[in-house]
């Protein structure tokens, strides 16, 4: 039997935090036996001339530009998507909800019902909004019936500090200067995020044929 299935992995990145952070995510994602897993990222909605006169910021932005942006139909065709962003101002990148407010027609016909959705985000400080953006990510997917996966606890708190994680997805903190590394922890977490999305994308999209009652989750409800 075929068991093949696809997650994405897709995020908006400013500055290079959340883009490293989707490598470990899709690294998890790709310990499932049948998971085919790409990462992408939504269009940049900031005009080029903003960069140009930021040198640093401008190579930064080019380490990760190898990263094919992604159209509406590598979401629709996914069993299960992992969404990254960064803390912007206590919330999520409106670049990516702007990718996101594309998606009424798929809301009506209900295409995203019953898929698994991963959260994971940067910030710059520890108490910056993670929780929030992470939480208000969430929002828009519950509306398509997408189900959230988290991070369960003893998992979260991986970490020197029992600093890694959190309930509602994978979270790293690049600092002030955002020059901070990726923890072992932040890895670990990131990884079993990817992991989990990956297991739970497999079980809806085959554990279904073998379990009717399971159908239930990805039909539309009449
Ligand atoms: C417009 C803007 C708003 C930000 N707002 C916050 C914030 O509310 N809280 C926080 O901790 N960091 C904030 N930061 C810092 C970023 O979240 C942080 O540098 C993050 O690691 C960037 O991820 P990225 O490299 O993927 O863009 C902000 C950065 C920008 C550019």
């Amino acid at each position: 039997m075929e068991t093949n299935f696809k997650i994405l992995v897709l995020f908006y990145s400013f500055s290079g935090h959340t883009a490293e952070l989707s490598k470990y995510i899709a690294e998890g994602a790709g310990e499932i036996e049948g998971a085919q897993v790409e990462i992408k990222q939504v269009p940049e909605l900031i005009p080029n001339e903003f960069f140009e006169s930021k040198p640093e910021l401008k190579k930064i932005r080019e380490s990760f530009a190898n990263i094919p942006v992604a159209e509406i139909s590598d979401l629709t065709s996914a069993d299960g998507v992992a969404f990254g962003t960064p803390v912007h101002f206590g919330s999520f990148a409106s670049q990516l909800k702007q990718f996101i407010d594309q998606l009424s027609p798929i809301f009506i016909k209900g295409t995203m019902v019953g898929k698994p959705a991963a959260f994971f985000c940067s910030a710059g400080s520890m108490h910056g909004g993670e929780e929030a953006a992470l939480i208000s990510t969430m929002i828009p997917l519950l509306n398509l019936g997408m189900i959230p996966i988290g991070v369960p606890y003893p998992v979260q708190g991986e970490g020197s500090d029992f600093d890694a994680g959190s309930p509602y997805g994978a979270v790293f903190v690049s600092g002030h200067k955002g020059d901070k590394v990726l923890s072992e922890g932040d890895i670990k977490i990131a990884k079993i995020l990817g992991k989990r999305l990956s297991a739970m994308s497999k079980v809806i999209k085959y554990g279904c044929i073998s379990f009717p009652e399971c159908q239930f989750l990805s039909s539309k409800y009449e």
